[in-house]
């Protein structure tokens, strides 16, 4: 069993559990989600989930044999007691969908097919994820069970709510492949930023000219996402101050939903207070329209100009406020990257500051990755190229780890 911090998810185990719920059709694309992050992953089923889902369907999807028996003549390790080894390796047992007939299993104690076995053999992280219809997961029997696991230590995934397929409205719906894949990333993760309280500004800023017009600026939002989960999954205590996006983020952080540059400034002198570090990650306009329309500009106004003036500018603005906490900042350039930064980095008095390359492919807003370099007054920490975002979000958090 092992955990990790900064470095990636490749060679960590999840062995993951399924049992016999409707929704154990999803099966299979969580297991592709997490293989996709170089999770290892032994997929066990009990006899009632080959019912929804086959074995051979997990068999192909995980790339290693599927284990249903608790009695096999053949197992992956002959020599090893199957459940016992397959408890010992996992990094993380997760359930999902979890029965109300498996919680009752888990809550008790009942050790009578492969997966119960490894459940109480395990030492690992048990992260289980109810689903099925309202009544069965409202009924007091299923509420205990799982209020007993909480006190336990297993962690729960609640179930969301909506149309059931069993006909009823409610809650336990199995949440979505991604949600599951996110949420057991969080329980691989070393708790190493715990006690660290961050604040991370993300996206960009809209400036309104009138009712139905604005200037924005082609930020996703996709690299300060990254930072924000990586820094939950690793226990800081994360605060998200974002512009308008598409995206979402992490479901652990708080997140306060800004427009304007002005708004954003007004958040974060709010946020700092009980902050330790502030990353400014977000494409903030340095222009705002110098006067706000309240009526929409018609076609026949022959508009010939609108007149702009600077925005206040955050880091700046915030400086006397910094004292001992950390501040990291962000450049987008397109050219001169390093000096740019390196003076950006120097007159707002930061204590590092990430440099993005835009305006290239493979880097920087809407890019799945970022080419750039990473500067401390000290001099060049990193220099990296294409390296993809969630990824340099870790690198980024190690340094910070390191200074704060
Ligand atoms: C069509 C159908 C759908 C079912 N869906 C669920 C479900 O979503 N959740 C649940 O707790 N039980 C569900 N059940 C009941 C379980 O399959 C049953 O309790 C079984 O014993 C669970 O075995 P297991 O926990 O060993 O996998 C369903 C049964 C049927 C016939």
């Amino acid at each position: 069993m092992g955990s990790t911090s900064g470095e990636d998810l490749a060679g960590k185990t999840v062995v993951y559990g399924i049992t016999g719920g409707i929704a154990a059709y999803k099966a299979p694309l969580v297991v592709r989600g997490l293989k996709a992050l170089g999770i290892d992953v032994y997929a066990v089923m009990t006899e009632a989930s080959s019912h929804f889902v086959t074995p051979l369907s997990l068999q192909t999807v995980s790339g290693r044999a599927v284990c249903t028996e608790l009695f096999p003549l053949i197992s992956p390790d002959a020599h090893q007691v199957e459940h016992i080894a397959l408890a010992d390796r996992a990094d993380l047992l997760m359930i999902a969908p979890a029965t109300a007939n498996f919680i009752a299993k888990l809550a008790n104690g009942i050790a009578d097919d492969l997966l119960s076995c490894i459940a109480l053999a395990t030492r690992a992280p048990v992260l289980v994820c109810p689903s099925m219809n309202v009544n069965m997961y409202n009924h007091p029997a299923t509420r205990k069970n799982i209020e007993l696991l909480k006190e336990r230590g297993v962690h729960i995934l609640e179930p969301a709510a909506g149309e059931l397929a069993c006909g009823w409205e409610g809650v336990g719906r199995l949440p979505e492949p991604e949600r599951i894949v996110t949420e057991a990333k969080k329980h691989l993760y070393q708790k190493d930023l715990s006690g660290i309280s961050l604040v991370v500004t993300c996206g960009p800023t809209s400036e309104d000219i009138d009712p139905v017009r604005f200037i924005t600026n082609r930020s996703t939002g996709r690299m300060g996402a990254a930072l924000v989960e990586a820094a939950c999954v690793r226990g800081a205590s994360t605060k998200v101050i974002s512009g308008p996006v598409a995206l979402e983020y992490a479901p652990w952080a708080q997140v306060l939903m800004v427009r304007s540059a002005e708004q954003m400034l007004a958040a974060v002198t709010e946020s700092l207070k009980d902050a330790d570090v502030l990353i400014m990650a977000a494409a903030v306009a340095d222009y705002t329209p110098a006067q706000y329309r309240e009526s929409k500009i018609k076609k026949g106004d022959k508009l010939a100009a609108i007149e702009l003036k600077s925005t206040h500018d955050i880091l700046s603005t915030i400086k006397p406020l910094k004292k001992d906490k950390f501040f990291v900042g962000f450049a987008a350039e397109t050219e001169n990257l390093s000096e740019s930064a390196r003076n950006k980095l120097i007159t707002k008095g930061l204590d590092m500051i990430v440099a993005n390359r835009v305006g290239e492919p493979g880097s920087g807003f809407g890019s799945d990755t970022n080419s750039g370099v990473i500067i401390v007054p000290d001099g060049t920490l990193d220099t990296f190229e294409r390296l993809g975002k969630e990824t340099l979000a870790h690198k980024i958090l190690d340094f910070i780890r390191e200074r704060v």
